[in-house]
């Protein structure tokens, strides 16, 4: 973006919902006052407000010598503390008394469910912690995970962190080759995947995406595979073993390993601007006092709480807010398998309803989907135990918000727009919903510890409701340490556009009352159903194909999907355009990086727009793709006709 002033906004938003009284009267923080005076001292003193949080709620083998230690842009916290963030989620929950209370409560596509209490989740966590143990993983080495969402996946992540192996889970939806990719990077020897996944009925191949990976990595000694579609698979003798042998015998119980604060617990891999994906840093111990304390306050976690956050544990989302924060405060936590409309699209309503979810936290991609199926469908059940609804990934409209708070929230229930990363690692802005009014399609304010503001490129804070960019000034407990095996890239991207300040891409306006409202992502990357794709991948996709020499993708607006892909594709010479190679384009994108980065268009070129440097012009194809047409300047375009044949070509 080359200045501030070019993000105009054109909202004007002027419902407003105070919190209910009811839920006020319960709730953890009750005041914007409360809020305020909180707020203050967390900014004035973060060491001070930091320490007191981790003293409180966690378990600690050693305390920390010192809160912080922040040498621009690296940050340490609770500098020389021992932890486990395992033992966290589990050990200390069955202290606090919590042993027998459910702690997460499965339901498969198929209709099969589990349960596991948080006794029989630490047994289990504790039986595949010694098995990888027995298998050589050791302290620090990086296990891959690419399964399904069922309970082994919080097993097998949970059992890497009691063990300090950092782990590095892969969405089940990327290919072989985007394995590949990112077990080389992390240069990770230990693969846990499953024969299969159920998704819309059909079975998602995870062994088969893995084998064809593991072609590629000699370096990988082991690929655990869990049991659980019963698919036919290939066996690999020598390297593959089943989960079950590998657990019948190990004992259930495993002394937690005492980590470091500062020791990785994971990385997790997400789009940039260059083709490559970066492997986000996350470390121990700001990471869990973090993430338990935005759980706790603003999905104000009680408990009885059965809180269902319907994303995949793939993503950030999955990482924080369905093991680690909920687990860290003793909550159930519902986890389901498969897509939203199988068998049709009442399934997420009738889990509410069958296990009286109390917390329910989705994406407004997913709110739009069950707004064109109509209001009949969730007026079917029962859906009274809802007390507090959640929104995550891209900003939530205003309509969808609207809908999400009739028909799902009964008009009742408080919505939380939480706005963050996967660098942050957890929610950065959102209501505190016993605290303040809310905004359809505003996120609020910024949380304990956080000092957002919005600003001008050079650092300079805008007026109230001037567009410009979103900064964090100072550092926050679960903020990213760096990217992986690229600590240049990591000063460059988030430390280097302003001085001394995180730098979150994200356009942004506050409103006189101080509330904050985002407007999407100012660099190329674009917000496909809540996750970031960067255009720059989708590119390279499609030009590694042997019938393209060049590729042009950008973002146009999707009322289901928030924004959607346009490719331009100009093609080698001895290629002919037609029907079916469009086809074969999408399925080679969806090979190489997964079937959520497919183009909704493609349009074939002779040539791109290019500026007389060389640069593709992507604002020229953006107008294009959404509009039909080019009005914008062309001025420094370098070959006219390039336009006018563009226009041609059909979608
Ligand atoms: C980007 C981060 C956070 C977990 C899921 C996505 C956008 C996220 C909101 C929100 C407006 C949002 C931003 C952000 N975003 N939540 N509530 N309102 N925009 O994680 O893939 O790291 O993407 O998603 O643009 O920078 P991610």
């Amino acid at each position: 973006m080359s200045d501030s002033e070019s993000i105009l906004s054109s909202m004007t938003e002027t419902r407003s919902f105070p919190p209910p009284e009811s839920f006020a009267k319960t709730a953890r923080i009750s005041s914007l006052d409360e809020y305020q005076r909180l707020h203050k001292q967390s900014i004035d003193d973060p060491e001070a407000f930091w320490a007191d949080v981790a003293e409180k709620n966690h378990h600690w083998f050693k305390k920390w010598d010192k809160v912080l230690d922040w040498q621009c842009p690296l940050a340490k916290w609770f500098v020389g503390g021992k932890t486990n963030i395992s033992y966290n989620c589990l050990d200390r929950q069955i202290e606090l008394g919590r042993g027998d209370h459910a702690a997460i409560l499965f339901e498969g596509e198929p209709g099969d469910t589990r349960e596991l209490s948080y006794n029989q989740l630490l047994a289990e966590v504790c039986r595949f912690a010694n098995a990888l143990k027995k298998l050589g993983v050791k302290k620090g080495d990086i296990v891959t995970i690419y399964m399904p969402m069922v309970p082994e996946l919080t097993v097998a992540m949970l059992a890497c962190a009691r063990i300090g192996a950092p782990h590095s889970i892969i969405f089940g939806g990327f290919s072989a080759t985007a394995i590949a990719d990112r077990v080389h990077d992390a240069e990770s020897r230990t693969i846990i995947t499953a024969d299969g996944g159920w998704r819309r009925g059909s079975i998602v191949p995870l062994k088969y995406n893995v084998d064809e990976a593991v072609k590629k990595c000699p370096n990988v000694e082991n690929v655990v595979v869990l049991k659980r579609c019963d698919n036919e698979i290939t066996w690999n003798d020598g390297l593959d073993r089943w989960w079950s042998d590998l657990v019948s015998s190990e004992s259930d119980v495993c002394e937690a390993e005492q980590c470091d604060s500062e020791d990785l617990l994971f990385i997790l891999y997400t789009s940039g601007t260059t083709g490559k994906p970066k492997g986000i840093m996350h470390t121990t111990g700001g990471y869990m006092v973090y993430t338990a304390l935005t759980s706790k306050l603003i999905f104000d976690f009680k408990p009885d709480d059965v809180y269902w956050c319907s994303a995949d544990i793939g993503w950030i989302t999955g990482h924080s807010y369905i093991t680690y924060g909920p687990l860290q405060n003793g909550v159930s936590v519902v986890m389901y398998e498969g897509a939203p409309n199988h068998p049709d699209w009442g399934r997420f309503w009738k889990i509410v309803q069958d296990r009286k979810v109390t917390v329910f936290y989705t994406a407004p991609t997913a709110v739009r989907a069950f707004m064109r199926q109509g209001t009949e469908i969730p007026a079917r059940y029962d859906m009274s135990t809802l007390r507090l609804l959640g929104s995550v990934g891209e900003p939530i409209n205003p309509e969808a918000w609207m809908w999400y708070h009739e028909h799902i929230g009964g008009s009742r229930c408080p919505i939380v727009d939480t706005w963050w990363q996967t660098e942050t690692g957890g929610i950065m802005i959102a209501p505190l919903p016993g605290a303040f009014t809310l905004k359809p399609g505003s996120a609020t304010r910024p949380f304990f510890g956080i000092d957002a503001a919005v600003t001008d490129s050079t650092g300079k804070e805008q007026p109230a409701n001037s567009g410009g960019l979103l900064v964090i000034r100072k550092p926050w407990p679960s903020m990213l340490r760096g990217i992986y095996g690229d600590m240049d890239r990591y000063r460059e991207q988030y430390w280097s556009q302003i001085e001394n300040v995180y730098f979150t891409s994200d356009a942004c306006r506050r409103d006189e009352d101080g509330n904050f409202w985002l407007m999407g992502r100012v660099d190329d990357v674009i917000n496909i159903s809540g996750h970031r794709i960067g255009t720059a991948e989708v590119e390279s996709a499609l030009v590694s194909h042997k019938s393209v020499a060049e590729a042009a993708v950008v973002g146009i607006p999707h009322e289901i999907k928030g924004q959607a892909l346009a490719a331009f594709v100009a093609l080698k010479l001895d290629a002919t355009a037609s029907d079916d190679l469009k086809k074969e384009l999408l399925d080679h994108v969806a090979k190489q990086i997964g079937a959520i980065a497919k183009p909704d268009q493609i349009r074939f070129t002779d040539a791109l727009p290019k500026t007389r440097s060389g640069k593709i012009m992507r604002r020229l194809l953006k107008e294009l793709a959404s509009t039909g047409e080019v009005k914008g300047d062309t001025t420094t375009l370098e070959d006219f006709s390039v336009v006018a044949k563009l226009s041609e070509s059909d979608g």
